[in-house]
């Protein structure tokens, strides 16, 4: 993990109320799917923590919603040409196994960013299976990366694009078609209960990367602790942010 002080390249609205930020770092940072950025935003003196969509050369991607006042922050005042202090990379990512041929990704809301460097680590050697959940068509994003997968479906909330209802309720009426050995998953934490619950008992592996509140970032301060089912606790930024969905509590 480095602290650097990168500099912003563009920094555009990509759907209603999600921007995207593009930021060169001075050297390339190796970085693995499902890790994540704390960046720092002028006047905060806590860093916010987003997932790395790409990451090629010292080109790093991340996209955000703007949800109070740092995102707000971040979107409003930060321009091209102008330094960002930011903390990568950090987490452990996804990782699927060799023998895992066929993987699902199953994402809401903000939680398709890290899934969106997972279909590009991963699309040229596995069969990706995709189910992306948004509130409603003002707010999809990211199509062109999310279809580089074998398929895609989107799902609305309200049904102003693609199927109405959730990602999870979409993937769990083609799981018996697709069959996948994996799936990979980010969202909200009713999103990911109801998709911990309806995969019990399949034998499925399944994986989930948590968004937690986060002080530090970095395995510090103890603000991001979640519950496993052994009764003993996690910290999600150092130990997760992905962690096996059958054995944490949600
Ligand atoms: C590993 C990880 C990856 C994430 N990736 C993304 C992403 O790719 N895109 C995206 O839009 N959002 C992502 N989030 C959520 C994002 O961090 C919060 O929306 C953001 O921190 C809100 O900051 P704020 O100042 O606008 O909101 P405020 O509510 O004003 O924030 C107040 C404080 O609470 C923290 N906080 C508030 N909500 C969250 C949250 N859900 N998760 C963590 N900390 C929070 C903030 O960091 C800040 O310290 C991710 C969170 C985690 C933990
Ligand atoms: S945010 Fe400080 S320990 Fe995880």
């Amino acid at each position: 993990m480095r602290e650097l002080n990168a500099l912003v390249l563009e920094n555009v609205r990509i759907a209603e109320n999600i921007y995207s930020l593009t930021f060169a770092t001075e050297e390339p940072v190796p970085v693995r799917c499902g890790q994540f950025a704390m960046l720092g935003v002028n006047g905060f003196p806590l860093r916010r923590p987003i997932a790395i969509c790409k990451a090629e050369g010292n080109r790093v991607t991340v996209c955000y919603q703007i949800k109070g006042a740092g995102t707000r922050t971040l979107a409003e005042t930060y321009k091209p040409r102008e330094h960002i202090s930011v903390l990568l990379p950090l987490g452990n990512g996804f990782e699927v196994g060799a023998g895992q041929k066929r993987v699902a990704v199953v994402g809401g809301g903000v939680g398709i960013f890290p899934l969106v460097s997972v279909i590009r680590a991963y699309c040229a050697e596995k069969e990706i299976y995709a189910y992306m959940g948004f509130r409603s068509r003002a707010a999809v994003c990211m199509e062109y990366e999310l279809r580089r997968g074998k398929s895609l479906v989107i799902s609305t909330d309200d049904g102003s694009l693609g199927r109405r209802g959730t990602s999870v309720q979409a993937f769990m009426d083609e799981i018996d078609k697709i069959a996948p050995d994996v799936v990979l998953s980010c969202g909200p934490v009713p999103m990911l209960r109801a998709l911990k619950s309806a995969l019990s008992g399949r034998g499925i592996p399944a994986y989930a990367s948590l968004e937690e509140r986060m002080g530090c970032g970095i395995g510090a301060c103890l603000v991001c602790v979640c519950d496993k089912n052994d009764g003993t606790h996690a910290r999600v930024c150092k130990d997760g942010p992905v962690f096996d969905l059958s054995k944490i509590v949600l």
